[in-house]
C-alpha cells in the first residue's frame, strides 16, 4: 500500500514538473504571441499577460493538437472562427452588484435626478448597460430605481447587452452567490433576494423588466436615443486605442445631447474625445452637442 502511494506521488510530481517546464518554455514565446496577435483582435496585449490566461491559451493549443504558439498564430491568421474562439477565451466576465459603490450613491443623489429633471415627465428614461456580464450591473440599476425613483411616477427603460450569450442566460436565471453582493448594502440584498441554500435569487419579475440583447460592441450598430450608457471595465480596459475611439464615436451617436456615459473606476476616454464628451466628474462624461464635433 505504502509503495502504491509512493508511486502515485512520484507520478503526480513528475507530471506537474513536466507541465511546469512546458509552460515555462512557452512563456518565452507567450509575450511575443500576445504582442503580435492581440492588437489584431483589437485587444491591449498587456492586459492579458497573466498566468491564468496563459493556461487557457495553452489548453486551447492542446485541444487543437498544436505544439507552439507560432503554429497557433498561423492557424489564427487563416481561421476567422478560431479568432472568435480566442476572443471569447480571453473574455473576462467578472462583475458584481453595486460595483464601485460610490458611483451608485452619486447616481442616486446627482446623476439620475439631473437627467430626470431635463426630461418631460411623460418620457421614459432610457438606460443602456453595455457589456452587462451576467446582469449584476443592470439589476443594480433596477434595484436603485425601485428604491429611490419608482414612487415618482416616472418610467425607466433598461436595455442590457453582452456579446456572450452564456452571460445573458445566467442573467435570466437571476440567482447569484453571496460574493456577488459584497459591495451592495446588506439591507438591499436582504430586501430583494431570497436565500435559496446560498444562492441569492432576485424577484421572479426582475428579468422581464430588462431588455436583454446579444450585441457585440465591435461590429454591431449602437442602440439609439439613450439618456445614460454604462460601459465599465470593458472597452476602456481591454480594447486598443483605435477601437476605443471607434466605440466612443458610437456612444456619442447613441446618446441624446446632454446624455451621460459612465465608465469603470480606472477607465478613461482616449485622448481626442474632448470634442465629443466633457468630463463631469470621474467616471461620468456628458455627451456634447453635434456642433462641437465639427470644431
Ligand atoms: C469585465 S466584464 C464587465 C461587466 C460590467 N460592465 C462591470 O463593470 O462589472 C466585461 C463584459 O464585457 C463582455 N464583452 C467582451 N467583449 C465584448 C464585446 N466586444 N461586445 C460586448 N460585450 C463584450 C464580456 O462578455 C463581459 O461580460
Amino acid at each position: 500500500m505504502q509503495e502504491q502511494i509512493l508511486i502515485y506521488y512520484w507520478l503526480v510530481t513528475a507530471y506537474d514538473t513536466l507541465e511546469h517546464n512546458e509552460l515555462k518554455d512557452l512563456s518565452m514565446e507567450y509575450k511575443e504571441f500576445l504582442k503580435t496577435t492581440l492588437p489584431q483582435l483589437g485587444l491591449r496585449w498587456r492586459r492579458f499577460n497573466r498566468k491564468s490566461i496563459r493556461k487557457r491559451i495553452i489548453g486551447r493549443l492542446q485541444e487543437l493538437n498544436l505544439h507552439s504558439l507560432s503554429e497557433y498564430h498561423s492557424y489564427l491568421l487563416d481561421d476567422a472562427e478560431e479568432r472568435r474562439q480566442l476572443t471569447s477565451l480571453l473574455t473576462v466576465t467578472i462583475s458584481r452588484f453595486w460595483r464601485n459603490a460610490s458611483l451608485f450613491e452619486a447616481l442616486k443623489e446627482v446623476w439620475l435626478p439631473t437627467l430626470l429633471g431635463r426630461l418631460p415627465a411623460a418620457e421614459p428614461l432610457r438606460i443602456w448597460s453595455a457589456g452587462c456580464a451576467s446582469g449584476e450591473e443592470p439589476y443594480s440599476l433596477l434595484i436603485l430605481w425601485q428604491e429611490s425613483f419608482s414612487g415618482a411616477g416616472r418610467e425607466m427603460r433598461l436595455l442590457a447587452s453582452d456579446s456572450d450569450k452564456r452571460c445573458l442566460e445566467r442573467a435570466l436565471q437571476g440567482g447569484y452567490p453571496a460574493s456577488s453582493f459584497r459591495e451592495m448594502p446588506l439591507r438591499l440584498r436582504q430586501k430583494y433576494c431570497a436565500n435559496e441554500r446560498g444562492i441569492f435569487r432576485l424577484p421572479s419579475d426582475f428579468p422581464k423588466r430588462i431588455d436583454w440583447v446579444e450585441h457585440n460592441l465591435i461590429w454591431d450598430p449602437p442602440f439609439p436615443k439613450n439618456h445614460l450608457i454604462f460601459c465599465r471595465n470593458l472597452v476602456y480596459t481591454y480594447f486598443t486605442v483605435p477601437l476605443q475611439e471607434k466605440i466612443t464615436r458610437s456612444f456619442h451617436q447613441a446618446l441624446v445631447p446632454g446624455g451621460l456615459l459612465v465608465l469603470g473606476r480606472k477607465d478613461r476616454l482616449p485622448a481626442g474625445s474632448e470634442r465629443l464628451f466633457q468630463l463631469r466628474e470621474h467616471p461620468v462624461y456628458e455627451r456634447l452637442s453635434d456642433a462641437n464635433k465639427e470644431n
